[in-house]
């Protein structure tokens, strides 16, 4: 299967609420139901004039359903950093798309954003799928993490950073 990415516009909207409105997204992105699609509609083109957040759709050769999407965020300080976000159409899920997508978020920013040193992921520690993404993709575990409240659960999990160092040679 071939992936295919690319940068979301209005007419990107009707695959990005497939998307979330997918059962385990829903889960792991801690909601307990679907996305309302007004509200939703609303924020994501709001998401579309932020120029610290490029959202990427991702189609394939084979199907004509999504099969996945992709935020990078710009953030730390100095703008130098990438923080992902990443979701697979359930239907497609345990066939390496995941790990795909995240390879394309570091050639992304390695090619493209020329100002980043470094990609992060902020990943729930038993998100397994998610961890078993960026660590194939030689990202270094940390021991930061950060204590979140998860809506669905009514509970507080924690998140552990991950991170992949951009080295380039000039
Ligand atoms: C996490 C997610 C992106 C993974 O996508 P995917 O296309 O299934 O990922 P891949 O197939 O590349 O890799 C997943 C790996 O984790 C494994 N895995 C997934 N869930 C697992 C579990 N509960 N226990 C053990 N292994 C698991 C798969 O078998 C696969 O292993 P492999 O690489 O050895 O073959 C997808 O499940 C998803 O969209 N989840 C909801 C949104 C989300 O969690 N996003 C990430 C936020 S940080």
């Amino acid at each position: 299967m071939k992936l295919i990415f690319k940068r979301c516009d209005e007419e990107d909207f009707e695959d990005f609420f497939i998307l979330r409105s997918d059962d385990e997204n829903i889960y792991w992105t801690g909601y307990d139901k679907k996305p309302n699609k007004n509200n939703l509609k609303n924020w994501y083109l709001k998401q579309l004039k932020r120029d610290d957040r490029l959202l990427f759709i991702v189609r394939s050769d084979e199907t004509d359903e999504p099969v996945g999407y992709l935020y990078l965020d710009i953030v730390g300080d100095n703008h130098n950093i990438i923080e992902t976000g990443h979701g697979v159409n359930s239907k497609y899920k345990g066939k390496g798309l995941g790990t795909e997508i995240i390879k394309f978020a570091i050639d992304y920013s390695k090619n493209e954003l020329t100002f980043i040193d470094e990609v992060d992921g902020w990943i729930l520690e038993d998100n397994i799928g998610s961890i078993k993404n960026v660590l194939k993709n030689g990202y270094d575990e940390t021991d930061e993490r950060k204590k979140i409240y998860v809506e669905n659960l009514n509970t507080y999990k924690f998140l552990k950073k991950y991170v992949y160092k951009i080295i380039r040679i000039s």
